[in-house]
């Protein structure tokens, strides 16, 4: 059954990182600026002093306008590292600056000693992911970072997951460890499933 989950969530995950392969580069931008500017609006955005969020690659939801945004309102900007199986939580200044590309191909902090800052500090949390359903489940890279991570929030910050509507899918396997998304912004609005 746990191999049959896995083969599941891989096939699904192929299939919509297929489907994101084909949208075009307008496509992609558009979206992106709707999805930012909903989450633009969003009193919890609006009130948070502390967010994490991730640096997207090149067919992700883009986050650029978001981490300006913190920028401009002297806010602090956290960004995730992978470091072993472990997603680490990072203050940066400036993201031209304080960003090297990893073998992978994804933006993270690098300076020495790096600001970790835990959890229970962020009031805003952006997830990446490959696919959603509308029932809070998620299909990520197949590495578990973010469910690990999501575990050891306390309950007081925001979680809010950032996709295009080309990434909802009927249904997302889900596993023990797979942490349930509170809610999901698409370019035609959030979805919600917590009451
Ligand atoms: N809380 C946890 N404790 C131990 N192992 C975990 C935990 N969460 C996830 N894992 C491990 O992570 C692996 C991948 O999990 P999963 O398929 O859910 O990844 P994912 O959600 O697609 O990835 P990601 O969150 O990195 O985008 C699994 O092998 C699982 O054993
Ligand atoms: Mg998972």
């Amino acid at each position: 059954m746990t191999g049959n989950t896995f083969a599941l969530k891989d096939s699904i995950r192929r299939q919509t990182l297929e489907l994101l392969r084909h949208m075009s580069d307008a496509e992609r931008q558009a979206q992106s600026v709707a999805i930012q500017n909903h989450i633009l609006e969003l009193p919890a955005w609006q009130q948070a002093r502390t967010a994490m969020l991730y640096m997207h690659m090149p067919h992700e939801v883009a986050t650029d306008k978001l981490i300006s945004c913190l920028q401009e309102a002297g806010k602090s900007i956290v960004v995730p590292k992978c470091q072993g199986d472990n997603l680490i939580p990072c203050l940066i200044d400036n993201p031209e600056t304080d960003l090297a590309i990893t073998p992978w191909g994804v933006r993270e902090p690098f300076r020495d000693p790096l600001r970790i800052i835990t959890p229970s500090e962020l009031d805003f949390i952006l997830i990446p992911g490959v696919a959603f359903d509308r029932q809070g489940g998620r299909i990520g890279y197949g590495r578990g970072y973010y469910d690990r991570f999501l575990a050891q929030m306390s309950g007081g910050g925001y979680v809010l997951a950032a996709a295009y509507t080309e990434q909802l899918v009927a249904w997302c396997p889900r596993q023990d460890w797979d942490y349930q998304i509170p809610r999901v912004m698409t370019e035609e609005g959030v979805i919600l499933w917590q009451k």
